[in-house]
């Protein structure tokens, strides 16, 4: 398992390129099950999570090939069996979103139940309330869920909670469902748009994408189409919070500045200078010491439970007490108890963090818990004294495309040892 191994105290400086989104990349591959023509997919990030939902077509018989430039063309005509094995999802509870799809393309999908997981319970009641509510039939068998349907039929949902895997695969489902469905209480996340767009690139009548009301007018067939991923938000927000946290300066482009309003809010309040472009951000922090924020996650547009961590990294070295409230996940807090072995001061009361910033961290051995917690211990890392070593790291390698790379871009000393 390799470690990453970062000399931290540098400020960070110059330009880094966003990544295509992973979580575009996941609904939008899946959707591609839909199509009865081959679909390319371009701005495809290569990371782990992508190859995991590659392979997850593969086996299902799906005809993939990906380039040296990440253009992803799936043909899902060769498809051979609509299953999603334990193996699999296990190690992505995203596969989940396959569901959808194979029951509305195929009439039938065994899908792996996702068992818990590192921030929380995460249950899947409502992608399945909706399937059924679209006739679906549905049962849990072996761990597996078994969905069966001749062709599924539009319906009227209200989402019980904003779930954003959820309203993408019954958005999916709904493209070819027989008649309108129409989903309220839906996610707004730009990547629920993004799929959306393509899936209206491929002859779908997809509205209010973006907004909380979502109509589908279902057709017969998908045809082919060509796309290219939205850049990822997460990523950009990450990269902009190490040139903050490290005192520096740094600018993100090709990326979507209108993604991170309650991110880019927040650089502000703590007293970052934002330049802020058609499609990129510069984020410049020289001289001077972060201001702690108070932050409490929601569904967008409000602030992403995608960023907490980061935030709360920026937190444990600024300048007064900041406090986290974290209201998506319930176990969302792990690289807290991590970030105290490098010195921070973290109060911990349910779902919320107070923390106390310190004037300097401290190198330490650290466990990545998972791909966000992952982030945010590189930022700390990227601040305290001495070399921090990060074990567990694949959780990184998830949903950060060539990390050491792009950090040491900017001036970081990290490297990735092999252990
Ligand atoms: N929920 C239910 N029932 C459901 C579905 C969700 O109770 O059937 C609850 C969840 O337990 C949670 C809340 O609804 O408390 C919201 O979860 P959501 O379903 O929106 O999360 P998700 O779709 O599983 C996606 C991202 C996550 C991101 C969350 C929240 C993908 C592939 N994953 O997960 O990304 O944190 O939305 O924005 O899109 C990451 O990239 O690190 C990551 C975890």
């Amino acid at each position: 398992m390799d470690r990453l191994h970062i000399q931290g105290g540098k400020p960070l400086e110059g330009e880094v390129r966003v990544s295509g989104a992973k979580n575009a990349s996941l609904p939008i591959l899946a959707a591609t099950l839909l199509a009865s023509e081959p679909v390319a997919v371009g701005n495809v990030p290569h990371l782990q999570d992508v190859t995991t939902m590659i392979e997850l077509l593969g086996r299902m018989g799906v005809t993939v090939t990906v380039d040296e430039r990440m253009r992803v063309e799936v043909d899902a005509r060769t498809l051979r069996q609509s299953v999603a094995p334990y193996e699999l999802v296990r190690t992505m509870r995203a596969s989940i979103l396959v569901l959808g799809p194979l029951v509305a393309r195929f009439g039938q999908a065994d899908v792996s139940l996702p068992g818990g997981c590192a921030i929380g319970a995460r249950p899947v009641n409502i992608h399945v309330a909706g399937l059924q509510a679209m006739g679906a039939d549905i049962s849990i068998e072996n761990g597996y869920i078994r969905a069966r349907a001749s062709r599924l039929h539009g319906a009227r949902l209200v989402l019980d909670t904003v779930t954003v895997t959820g309203t993408e695969n019954l958005m999916m489902a709904a493209a070819l469902a027989d008649g309108q469905t129409v989903l309220e209480n839906a996610a707004r996340e730009p990547e629920v748009v993004d799929l959306a767009d393509f899936l209206n690139a491929m002859g779908a009548k997809v509205r209010g994408a973006g907004t909380d009301k979502i109509i589908i007018d279902g057709v017969e067939k998908l045809h082919g189409a060509q796309y290219d991923v939205l850049p990822d938000r997460i990523e950009a927000g990450t990269y902009l919070l190490a040139g903050a946290i490290t005192g520096g300066h740094v600018i993100a482009r090709h990326m979507r500045p209108e993604h991170l309003d309650a991110v880019l809010a927040k650089l502000q309040e703590a007293g970052a200078k934002l330049d802020i472009g058609a499609d990129f951000v510069a984020v410049d922090m020289r001289g001077r010491r972060p201001k702690s924020v108070d932050v409490r996650t929601a569904p967008y547009p409000a602030f992403p439970t995608d960023m907490q961590a980061q935030f709360a990294a920026l937190n444990t070295v600024a300048d007064g007490v900041g406090t986290i409230i974290e209201t998506i996940f319930e176990n969302r807090f792990m690289h807290m108890l991590e970030m105290r072995r490098m010195g921070a001061e973290i109060r911990l009361e349910g779902n919320t963090a107070i923390i106390k910033g310190v004037p300097k961290l401290q190198a330490a051995p650290v466990m990545a818990t998972d791909l966000r917690a992952s982030a945010s211990l590189v930022l700390a890392g990227l601040v305290a004294e001495g070399r921090t070593e990060i074990d567990r790291i694949y959780h990184i390698d998830r949903g950060y495309e060539s990390i050491e790379e792009k950090l040491a871009g900017l001036g970081a000393e990290i490297r990735r040892v092999p252990s």
